[in-house]
């Protein structure tokens, strides 16, 4: 066990020593499991060192092709200091760079759909596939040929309609990491399903406190207690077979619970559910930081990125069968279930804020956990490995 006292500042920037106690904390044995330490959630040279490790040496989701349907059909988002453009061309889907090749402003941001992207710094133009097809005035640059020039491309695997991306070289090739996933993600048809909505939020703390907080259903009776708990108690969850990628904690709904607390209104289940699989939503993460939530009527799929040790964007997709999406008044349910889901949102975010506020105490150690949140204990795992 590592000296903590010895320890005045948590904050303190000695990455070195942070990856030790880490690394220290291994076991194999579950039930003596417990949490990383404080300081592994509040220091800058850690944080940069699982940026180097993790978010730019790991494959990392950045959406769903639902996102970009059709040719012209765009969206972007920042990884590790890294703005990045998701395109639709007539050749498939282009991951790349969104800074500008001449005085690196971002091309574009948001999402919609293009013909092509000016820069709005000096009117530099480039397709789809980010080729430069507009450089205006450069005639006068010796040996410049706009030709030459394409926006860095990003190396990306499409996995059942998830779009992954690395910065690294020579990793395992996704597919074949998660080759045990494919019987899953075919059951329910996902990369056949349609984008019901997407929401965008900040998380004033660590990534790790958000994936954790998602992971596990522990807190239901306590955050959630006017909410979830009723319909999800807490404690009937139940932590599923972890991969070398993914871990799965499981919640059923309550004894004698009627399905109509399981199903959202003006939603059909999707494609693969039976009667038996809708008592149950299955939450999953994909190492890092992708977070699936497969309830018997739709599917999150959420991108949880670090801007920095105290600050995650949190990018949240919401996914519904071809049949539901193509049902009349189909807008207005959508916007009915983003609306709903702000205020289990919120009670997260109150919590995780808090949370993030305690662990700055110079008095904070690594907690022991309970047997229904082990997939805390699996990411730690997960960043045992990677450091
Ligand atoms: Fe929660």
């Amino acid at each position: 066990m590592p000296d903590y006292s010895r320890r005045i500042d948590c904050t303190v920037d000695d990455s070195v020593t942070i990856v030790d106690d880490i690394k220290q904390q291994r076991s194999d044995d579950a039930s003596r499991s417990m949490t990383l330490p404080p300081a592994a959630y509040n220091s800058d040279a850690f944080f940069s060192h699982e940026m180097e490790k993790i978010f730019h040496g790991d494959w990392i989701v950045v959406g769903h092709i639902s996102q970009i349907p059709n040719v012209g059909d765009y969206f972007t988002l920042d990884i590790a200091n890294e703005p990045l453009v998701i395109t639709r061309d007539n050749d498939g889907v282009n991951v790349m760079s969104a800074v500008c090749l001449h005085r690196w402003a971002p091309i574009v941001s948001g999402s919609g759909n293009a013909k092509a992207f000016v820069c709005p710094f000096h009117n530099w133009t480039y397709d789809l596939a980010g080729h430069l097809v507009g450089a205006p005035y450069m005639n006068q640059a010796a040996d410049f040929d706009r030709k030459q020039c394409r926006l860095r491309q990003i190396n990306s695997e499409i996995f059942h309609g998830l779009i992954f991306i690395t910065f690294a070289k020579g990793l395992e090739p996704l597919a074949q990491r998660l080759k045990p996933l494919n019987a899953l993600f075919e059951k329910y048809s996902v990369a056949e399903l349609d984008m019901a909505y997407t929401l965008d939020y900040d998380c004033p703390f660590n990534w790790k406190m958000a994936v954790e907080t998602f992971m596990e259903c522990y807190h239901h009776s306590a955050v959630h207690r006017t909410t979830l708990e009723d319909s999800f108690p807490g404690r009937l969850s139940f932590i599923g077979e972890a991969g070398p990628g993914w871990t799965f904690c499981h919640q059923p709904l309550r004894k004698n619970g009627d399905l109509s607390e399981v199903l959202t209104e003006g939603l059909l289940p999707l494609p693969g559910f039976d009667e038996t699989d809708m008592r149950q939503i299955d939450l999953m993460l994909i190492y890092p930081s992708c977070l699936i939530g497969l309830n018997p009527d739709r599917l999150s799929i959420s991108t949880l990125l670090p801007i920095n040790k105290h600050m995650t964007i949190w990018h949240r997709l919401v996914l519904v069968s071809k049949a539901t999406s193509a049902q009349e008044g189909f807008a207005a349910t959508a916007a009915k279930m983003k609306a709903d889901s702000l205020s289990i949102i919120d009670e997260d975010l109150a919590i995780n804020a808090a949370q993030q506020r305690g662990s700055l105490s110079t008095l904070a150690r690594p907690g022991r956990l309970s047997h229904l949140e082990t997939t805390v204990w699996h990411l730690a795992n997960y960043i045992r490995t990677r450091i």
